[in-house]
C-alpha cells in the first residue's frame, strides 16, 4: 500500500505518470544514444558493435526494416535516412504482415528488426524467418539480452533506459537516432552518395539534445489545445515525406491513450478520400518541416480549412508564413529537415499526453494494450 505508492511515487522522478517522465526523459536518452557512437573529432560514425569492414557495408544490396507498432514508425524514418544517404534500397513492414507473406529476401539483403523490447512475437518471428533464409539480420532494441538481441547477427542498443509508460515515446527517438547512425555508417563505409555530408550530419545530430529541451518548451501550448478539443471524437494528421510518418505516430499516440478517434494522412492523399470527412471545427494537425514540400502541403493546409477544420501546424522557428493559413502555430527550433522527425514528434507526445489526461484515462495503461505483445 503506502510504501507502493512512495516507491511509484519515486521512481516517477517528480512527475504524475512515466508517460510523462519518458517524454522529458527524450534529450538525456539521445545524448547517451550518440554517446561513444561518434569520433572525438566529429567527422566518422564508431559502431564498434558492427565494426563491418568496407567489403561487409559494400555487399549490402537492399535493406528490409520490420517492425511492430511505434518501430515501425520508426523504421519509415529510417528508411527515408538510409535511401536518402546511400541509395539502396529499403522496404519497412509490419512483422506481422511480412512473416506470413513468404517475403522474398534474395542474397546480400539485410534485414533490421527493430523492437522496443526485442520479444514482440511477430518481430521475432521474422527474425527467424529471415535468418532462415540466409539474411544477415540487425537488430535495433532497447533490451540488452533480449531474444531480439541474442538472436540478431549484430545489436545496435537504444540507450533510452527501461520505459515503463505502455505508449512509447524516447524508445522511438532513441530508435529513430540509432537509424540515422546507421544511415551515415553505411554511407561513410561505402563511400556513398551520402558520404561527405556525414561530418555536417554528425555535428546536427549531437545539437539534437539541447533542440529536444526547447521543445519540450511547447507543453503548455499543447495542454492548452488538448483541454479545448479532449471531447473532439476524430482528428486528422497530415503531412509530407518523413512528416507523414511523424504524423502517423502522433496519430498512434493520440489514439493509445486518449481513445479519440485518428488518422494519419499523407497530405497529398487527402483528396481521395478523407477529405469527405473533414467538417467544421474538426482539428487538424498539420507537419511542415520539410522545405521541399513546403508550398504543397499549405495547399492541403488551405483546402482542409476551406472545410473550416481547426488546424494546429508544426512548423520551424521563425517560419513568419505558416501563421497566415493555420489556427495555431506550434514551433520546433531548426535541425537539417531530414532529422526533423526527433523534435516534431515531441509535440505530438505532449498533445496525446494531456489529452489522455484531460479525458480521465489510465495513461500509462491503457486499455486493451499491453507493453510487450508476447503472444500472437
Ligand atoms: C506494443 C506497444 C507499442 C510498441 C509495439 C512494438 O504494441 O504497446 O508501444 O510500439 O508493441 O513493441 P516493440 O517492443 O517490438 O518495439
Amino acid at each position: 500500500f503506502n510504501v507502493t505508492w512512495d516507491a511509484l511515487a519515486a521512481e516517477k522522478g517528480g512527475y504524475e505518470h512515466f508517460m510523462l517522465k519518458e517524454i522529458h526523459e527524450q534529450p538525456r536518452a539521445i545524448r547517451d544514444t550518440l554517446s561513444g557512437r561518434i569520433s572525438e573529432d566529429g567527422q566518422r560514425v564508431v559502431l564498434k558493435e558492427l565494426n563491418w569492414t568496407t567489403e561487409q557495408a559494400a555487399s549490402i544490396e537492399r535493406i528490409h526494416i520490420v517492425a511492430c507498432g511505434t518501430s515501425w514508425h520508426a523504421g519509415l524514418v529510417g528508411k527515408a535516412a538510409i535511401e536518402k544517404l546511400t541509395r539502396i534500397p529499403v522496404d519497412v513492414e509490419i512483422a506481422s504482415e511480412y512473416r506470413y507473406r513468404d517475403p522474398i529476401v534474395p542474397d546480400n539483403t539485410l534485414i533490421i528488426v527493430i523492437s522496443q523490447s526485442g520479444e514482440t512475437a511477430d518481430t521475432l518471428a521474422a527474425l527467424r524467418e529471415s535468418k532462415q533464409r540466409g539474411a544477415r539480420v540487425l537488430a535495433i532494441t532497447n533490451v540488452l539480452g533480449s531474444s531480439a538481441n541474442r538472436e540478431a547477427d549484430y545489436t545496435m542498443i537504444t540507450m533510452a533506459g527501461p520505459e515503463i509508460a505502455v505508449a512509447s515515446t524516447k524508445a522511438y527517438t532513441t530508435q529513430v537516432v540509432v537509424l540515422y547512425l546507421f544511415a551515415c555508417y553505411l554511407a561513410q563505409q561505402r563511400g556513398s552518395i551520402g558520404a561527405s555530408q556525414v561530418p555536417e550530419i554528425l555535428q546536427a545530430l549531437k545539437g539534437l539534445p539541447e533542440l529536444a529541451e526547447r521543445v519540450l518548451e511547447t507543453a503548455p501550448s499543447l495542454r492548452q489545445f488538448a483541454e479545448k478539443y479532449k471531447d473532439k471524437e476524430d482528428a486528422f494528421f497530415i503531412g509530407r515525406g518523413v512528416d507523414y510518418a511523424v504524423a502517423l505516430e502522433g496519430s498512434l499516440k493520440l489514439k493509445e491513450i486518449s481513445y479519440i478517434h485518428a488518422e494519419a494522412y499523407a497530405a497529398g492523399e487527402l483528396k481521395h478520400g478523407t477529405l469527405a470527412l473533414i467538417t467544421e471545427g474538426i482539428p487538424v494537425i498539420a507537419l511542415v518541416t520539410q522545405d521541399d514540400l513546403y508550398e504543397k502541403t499549405v495547399s492541403n493546409i488551405v483546402e482542409v480549412k476551406a472545410r473550416d477544420a481547426y488546424v494546429l501546424t508544426l512548423a520551424w522557428q521563425g517560419d513568419g508564413e505558416i501563421g497566415k493559413y493555420a489556427d495555431e502555430v506550434i514551433t520546433v527550433p531548426r535541425t537539417m529537415p531530414f532529422l526533423a522527425p526527433v523534435l516534431s514528434v515531441i509535440p505530438l507526445q505532449l498533445l496525446a499526453y494531456y489529452a489522455s489526461v484531460a479525458r480521465g484515462n489510465d495513461v500509462d495503461k491503457p486499455r486493451n494494450l499491453a507493453k510487450s505483445v508476447t503472444v500472437e
